[in-house]
């Protein structure tokens, strides 16, 4: 992103209410986290039983400080070197938005691919819409030890909602729910058939 961008995303997100999530809990099991640098949330969280994947090393440097116990690994989502049926459960925290919608496809018919039957991806995001320009969204989460993570998650906006990202989750072959879908996030819980 260019700087006037950048400035244009700061602006966005201190001029809209900080959104509250209490992520009181994520899937049990072996799991992955697709996008999983960053904060490294939900590394936080679920520590030595999540394999968090980020397809840029600097993102991992700067998470694994927070979560030394998870299994960090750089691979691009859309060709995850992992085996089939390989995890419990997927999550994807914010990650979405950062990518284009062909790739997103690409990494849910991923994420099917190595969850176990009846595994289930839960996917945290933004609604935004392209003629924003910029959408930024300042979140505050509270983790289940009672950490509190405040942040800025950035993108050039796209068009994005909770029934689009369902219907590519469908389309990769899960099964949806929107569980959460505020005006500003969501959370959708797919499922992998028996
Ligand atoms: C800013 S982070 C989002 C939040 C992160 N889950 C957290 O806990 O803070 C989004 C991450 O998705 C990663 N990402 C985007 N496209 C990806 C892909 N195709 N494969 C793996 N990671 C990807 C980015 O590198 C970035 O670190």
């Amino acid at each position: 992103m260019r700087f006037f961008s950048i400035a244009q995303m700061m602006i966005n997100a201190v001029t809209k209410p900080r959104q509250h999530i209490l992520l009181q809990e994520i899937p049990p099991g072996r799991m992955i986290d697709i996008g999983g640098g960053g904060e490294g949330v939900i590394a936080r969280v679920g520590g030595p039983r999540v394999v968090p994947v980020d397809k840029y090393l600097s993102e991992i440097h700067e998470a694994r400080g927070n979560a030394p116990a998870a299994h960090w690994m750089v691979a691009d989502a859309t060709t995850l070197p992992c085996n089939q049926q390989s995890f419990d459960h997927a999550t994807a925290f914010f990650s979405c938005m950062y990518m284009p919608a062909d790739v997103q496809r690409k990494v849910f018919r991923e994420t099917y691919r190595v969850l176990k039957p009846n595994g289930e991806f839960w996917v945290w995001d933004v609604d935004m819409a392209s003629k924003s320009k910029v959408c930024a969204v300042r979140l505050h989460v509270a983790l289940p030890d009672k950490q509190i993570i405040n942040t800025i998650y950035g993108v050039r906006a796209k068009d994005q909602s909770a029934d689009g990202l369902s219907r590519l989750l469908q389309e990769a072959g899960f099964e949806t729910e929107i569980i959460t879908d505020q005006k500003r996030w969501f959370l959708i819980k797919a499922k992998k058939a028996a």
